[in-house]
């Protein structure tokens, strides 16, 4: 959820921090902050609201310093003010944190009886000032080492705190050396010529260096302009892998897109392929599991798949569902990742577990994992971003290649993950042989016709875009689907509520008359998925049930259905395809109906309020 970006080298300006936070603010955030040492003091200036209030702060602050950390912050404890804004400090030290600390009530009254006065409302502040309170202590017991002191302090304040944290921690006792640990939040190291970085995510990074360590849970690193060591918890020194980063920075650019939602949505049929690229043989009709990570896990020993995931993440795996189920002939049970972590568990070793995630670092699915892992489950990590929390602790890591995803409003990573989830399935069957060579090869011929009908559907942007102003001034919005279009339903209501903020619910159409038909008058858009599959007949009878009671009709179907389009106020036509591709081509729709209608109403489309593209605290 924060962003964090740290420095120790030959000398940063306090731009240098601006632009790392800049890197990051799409995950969401409500004020921000930059601390340096200088001339042997801590220097900070920390601004409420977005960085542009932090910017013409900048000119306070050393103009280039050795050291440095800066911070955005998505408020828990405390109001987003700039008191509570990080970095916080407690005389010699300043620190910044990602996560949150559930015991600082009884540690702050503790350190309010050593006369340590508080400035903020935040838990971080707590951390700030225990950290002071144990190198003091540390100082005396490692002749004033002050390296070893913090080091040893820092792993004092991690066994006393609970709850979840990335810190960097600076002093101006100790001006050429960045101290960081964590658990659960993460935290990147990267490695440059004569300096070194932290930051909470690669994108910060990239501009900089592609060498990047990944700093896993229970571990400290100690950074120095040409050197570093990372330690467990327990003081011990580790060994870590570097990862070469395969992205640029052009590809965080916008590349004249107005948005990074737009720019993303039009870069779905080059993510499909990419998801495709190197693990399927179109010639020969298999599907290469290794390829797709799947590497330790038994497949042919899972009796019932789970799938873990939250939000639009949650919905690819409903989608992937009906095609799991049949092409592997097996249970597939979808959870969400919040209500599977705290359920009595069914998992055990029977079940194959696949933790789907874009960030792969949300709080939810890497606990929720970790309960799967308890019971014995095979699991598998389905990813964009390689190194992250979930994809480290999963038996397999298999990256969904969609490439960075910046907007919070994930679209291409939605159908990356399908593509994916549709290749295991696929990749399963063929190992289990419950799949015939023909139902394989036709699938993954279709599989290679998505992206060029991705594009052809992107065609009717203008065209939605002129749709969607019949929206912008409504209160709530219904979507329906049903089969396969019933998760696309889903993801449609969820992109609109959360971009354009009007409240929508997406069901399925079979359900309508169970209640929400109830919800149906003159005043009401119903956006009605309706492709010629196998469900086609009874959606169109739902359409006639919404009509007959006054409901606006905007339906997605086939182009030519004349029937259709003669029974709804407005028609989006989509190219005529088999099953398997329509759900790439209904959502591309519904995202780009979602991204209009929020921008025609003003709202911020690739920072929507209260939302973070990774959700890191619970
Ligand atoms: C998607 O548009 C939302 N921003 C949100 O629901 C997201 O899908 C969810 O938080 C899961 O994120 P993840 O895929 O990174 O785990």
């Amino acid at each position: 959820m924060c962003g964090v970006i740290g420095y120790v080298g030959k000398g940063a300006s306090p731009e240098f921090f601006f632009l790392g936070l800049k890197r990051l603010e799409y995950r969401g955030y409500d004020s921000t902050g930059i601390a340096m040492v200088f001339d042997g003091k801590i220097h900070v200036q920390r601004a409420e609201g977005k960085l542009i209030n932090l910017h013409e702060k900048l000119q306070h602050l050393p103009s280039r310093a050795n050291i440095g950390i800066g911070h955005t912050r998505w408020a828990t404890h405390g109001r987003p003010t700039e008191d509570n804004a990080h970095p916080h400090v407690s005389g010699h030290i300043a620190l910044l944190h990602n996560g949150i600390i559930e015991n600082y009530r009884e540690i702050k009254n503790f350190l309010q009886e050593k006369k340590y006065v508080f400035l903020s409302d935040t838990d971080t502040e707590v951390a700030a000032h225990l950290l002071h309170y144990e190198f003091s202590l540390e100082q005396k017991n490692t002749s004033h080492n002050n390296i070893l002191a913090m080091k040893n302090a820092i792993l004092n304040v991690v066994k006393t705190i609970k709850g979840t944290f990335a810190f960097g921690i600076i002093s101006s006792l100790i001006p050429d050396v960045l101290f960081t640990a964590k658990y659960a939040s993460p935290i990147i190291i990267g490695l440059g010529e004569n300096e070194n970085y932290i930051a909470s995510g690669m994108t910060a990074l990239i501009d900089h260096t592609k060498k990047m360590i990944v700093l896993d849970d229970y571990e400290l690193a100690i950074l120095k302009q040409d050197s570093y060591e990372i330690f467990d918890f327990q003081g011990n020194k580790i060994e870590k892998n570097i990862l070469s980063v395969d992205w640029s920075a052009q590809m965080l650019e916008k590349n004249g897109f107005s948005h990074f939602m737009l720019k993303e949505i039009f870069e779905q049929p080059e993510a499909v392929a990419q998801s495709l690229n190197s693990r399927i043989d179109p010639i020969d009709y298999h599907v290469f599991l290794e390829e797709l990570g799947i590497k330790n896990t038994n497949v042919l020993l899972f009796e019932k798949i789970q799938i873990i995931a939250c939000g639009t993440s949650f919905y690819a795996g409903l989608l992937a569902k009906f095609y799991l189920e049949k092409f592997c002939c097996l249970t597939v049970e979808v959870e969400l990742a919040s209500e599977y972590r705290y359920r009595y568990s069914t998992s055990n070793n029977k079940t194959l577990v696949i933790a789907v995630s874009q960030s792969g670092e949300t709080i939810d699915t890497l606990q929720a994992i970790k309960v799967a892992k308890e019971n014995n489950a095979q699991t598998i990590a389905l990813v964009n971003v390689r190194g992250s929390s979930i994809g480290r602790i999963c038996d397999d890591e298999s990256i969904m290649h969609a490439g960075p995803e910046v907007g919070v409003a994930s679209t291409k990573a939605f159908s990356a993950q399908v593509v994916s989830l549709l290749l295991l399935a696929l990749g399963f069957a063929e190992k289990r042989k419950t799949i015939s060579k023909e139902t394989l090869s036709c699938n993954i011929d279709n599989l290679l016709k998505v992206s060029s009908y991705i594009e052809k559907t992107l065609k009717e942007s203008d065209k939605i875009n002129q749709i969607s102003q019949k929206l912008v001034a409504e209160k709530s919005v219904l979507f329906i689907g049903r089969g396969p279009q019933w998760p696309i339903a889903m993801e449609g209501a969820l992109k609109l509520k959360e971009l354009s903020y009007i409240h929508a619910e997406g069901f399925a159409a079979g359900e309508l008359k169970h209640g929400p038909i109830a919800l149906i008058d003159e005043n009401l858009y119903v956006i009605c998925i309706a492709p010629k599959d196998a469900y086609y007949e009874k959606v169109y009878s739902n359409i006639h049930e919404i009509k007959s009671r006054g409901g606006k009709i905007i339906a997605i179907g086939f182009e030519g259905d004349k029937d259709l389009e003669s029974i709804s106020e407005h028609f989006i036509g989509i190219s005529p395809c088999e099953e398997i591709i329509l759900p790439f081509l209904t959502s591309a729709v519904l995202h780009l109906l979602a991204y209009w209608t929020a921008l025609n109403k003003g709202c911020d489309v690739d920072q929507p309020r209260n939302l973070a593209k990774s959700v890191t605290v619970e």
